[in-house]
């Protein structure tokens, strides 16, 4: 019988096999198979929303109710999907390897919930909210209030409550860029995936891996804005390709300790 053929190189699988240490980014596009709107592909959520309407600060001061409403909707399709098979394969991965780090540009917390622990939330998570003046984390009730699209005051300083989520204009978490940073130095193999890698500094972060003499591979759809710059580029869908990719990694492994 023939064998179905591999979107990905027997290389791959290799240096996989034997890497002490790993860092994966993950996009909207691991998310697409969960149903998630991405932000840049055909009727994404930027073809949809105006990011200066309803993604940065001064749009949440002038018109909060507007930008709670439409994060409460975009929790509640969160809320609503599960992980897919990529983001369990990830979560897989991450018990075989002994050091793997998962850095992710997405708030939907499905990776978390796929059972990957060691994760970097580059953009923050919509699932938790804080006070914009004394940055108290909302509580249980005050997230049950935000979900149904109104607006919250934070009891102690009468401040408003806002997404625990990066907006433009806004500075990266610092010790959640720093960690990243890190992981992407000291990476053997460095995975990117379902990313347009066009917004920085997530995108420069397959680069800096690579420089430090990570192997770096995309995963995609199509090739991304640094396809030209990594090591392998495999073409499908995240929920296909990393279920093969993580089997094969486990097979190889098995097969290298017995
Ligand atoms: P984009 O929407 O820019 O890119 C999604 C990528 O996923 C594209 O390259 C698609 O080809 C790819 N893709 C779609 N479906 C896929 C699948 N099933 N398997 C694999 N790849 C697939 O999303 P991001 O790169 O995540 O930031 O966008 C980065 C940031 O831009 C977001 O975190 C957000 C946005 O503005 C903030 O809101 C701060």
């Amino acid at each position: 019988m023939n064998e179905i053929p591999r979107p990905f190189s027997p290389v791959l699988v290799d240096r996989l096999a034997v890497a002490g240490r790993v860092a994966v980014l993950t996009g909207a596009g691991i998310s697409a198979e969960s149903g998630l709107a991405t932000f840049r592909d055909p009727g994404g959520i930027w073809e949809q929303f105006r990011p200066e309407e309803l993604a940065n600060m001064t749009a949440f001061l002038h018109n909060p109710e507007l930008v709670q409403g439409w994060y409460a909707h975009r929790r509640k399709v969160a809320e609503e999907a599960r992980p897919n098979a990529g983001h369990y394969a990830l979560a897989e991965l991450e018990t075989m390897v002994p050091n793997c780090t998962l850095i992710t540009q997405n708030i939907d917390g499905l990776y978390n919930r796929a059972g990957s622990h060691h994760v970097i939330e580059l953009h923050g998570n919509i699932m938790r909210s804080y006070c914009v003046v004394c940055a108290r984390p909302a509580t249980a009730l005050e997230l049950a209030t935000l979900s149904e699209g109104a607006t919250a005051m934070c009891p102690e300083c009468g401040g408003l409550i806002r997404p625990d989520v990066v907006w433009f204009g806004e500075m990266l978490p610092e010790v959640a860029i720093n960690a990243a940073a890190d992981a992407a130095r000291e990476a053997d193999v460095f995975l990117s995936i379902g990313t347009s890698a066009v917004v920085y500094p997530a995108a420069n972060l397959p680069l800096e891996a690579r420089g430090w003499g990570a192997f770096v591979v995309e995963i995609n759809i199509e090739p991304s804005a640094i396809a030209n710059a990594v090591d392998e580029v495999v073409l499908g869908p995240a929920g296909r390709v990393l279920p093969e990719l993580v089997a094969a990694v486990w097979h190889k492994r098995t097969l290298l300790t017995n």
